[in-house]
């Protein structure tokens, strides 16, 4: 059994980014089951699945996640699929079918044996409440969604056809509402959580903050 640490927030809060420097920084792997959700949308979307079929359409999915230089790659069969799950589209998609039970099923052991095997960072939703619910740490980072969204505003609008400011602010606020509003496993603090939030942080105080409680707990 690995070390096992859990961050789970909201979109836009700094999860992978700060959950990336930490895990260098302590020689853990770190890893984005958002990317494993992301995966999956793009899976259904690809293939047109109605709601009605996905559970049995995942049996031959083969969605699967490896380790290349230290960096996690997400797969659909053999195909690498890591720099196609980042569009606006598959976000949406991955916030509305990550609530079908079926998908969540589907990934949960992938997730499980990762962390079984490996000292981990492993960032989502669910980590500290169902997937890792013994932990060794659990953060909850979240940020306002006024800052979440400036956040992702300046980081788009350095790239061609950067939506409005608003548009941003009500993507974030559509997905926090279905993420946490799901039946299935949805967004929540859990109760041994440590709550971050950083909003009036920038990436170098939430790094230090979150490498600091861990290292107190281990
Ligand atoms: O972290 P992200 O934005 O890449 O995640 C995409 C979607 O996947 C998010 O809207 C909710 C879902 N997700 C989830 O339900 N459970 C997780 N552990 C990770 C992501």
């Amino acid at each position: 059994m690995g070390i096992n640490i859990a961050i789970d927030g909201p979109a836009g809060a700094g999860k992978s980014t700060i959950a990336k420097m930490v895990s260098a920084e302590m020689g853990y792997i770190y890893v984005d089951t958002g990317a494993l959700y992301r995966t999956v949308a793009l899976y259904i979307t690809e293939n047109n699945i109605p709601d009605e079929d996905i559970k049995k359409s995942l049996e031959n999915a083969d969605v699967s996640l490896k380790f290349i230089n230290g960096a996690q790659r997400v797969f659909l069969g053999d195909r690498d699929v890591s720099d196609f799950i980042r569009t606006p589209e598959i976000s949406m998609a991955a916030s509305r079918t990550s609530a079908i039970p079926a998908v969540r099923e589907y990934l949960f052991e992938t997730q499980q044996k990762i962390a079984r095997e490996n000292n981990v960072i492993m960032d989502g939703r669910d980590i500290g409440t169902v997937v890792l619910p013994n932990a060794d740490v659990k953060i909850f980072l979240t940020a306002s969604a006024e800052e979440r969204a400036n956040r992702r505003f300046k980081e788009l609008s350095e790239k061609p056809n950067c939506p409005p400011y608003e548009e941003i602010l009500e993507d974030i606020k559509k997905r926090d509402f279905q993420d946490m509003n799901r039946e299935t496993s949805p967004l929540k603090q859990a109760d041994d959580a440590i709550l971050v939030d950083t909003t009036k942080l920038n990436l170098k105080e939430s790094a230090d903050e979150i490498a600091r409680i861990i290292r107190e707990k281990i």
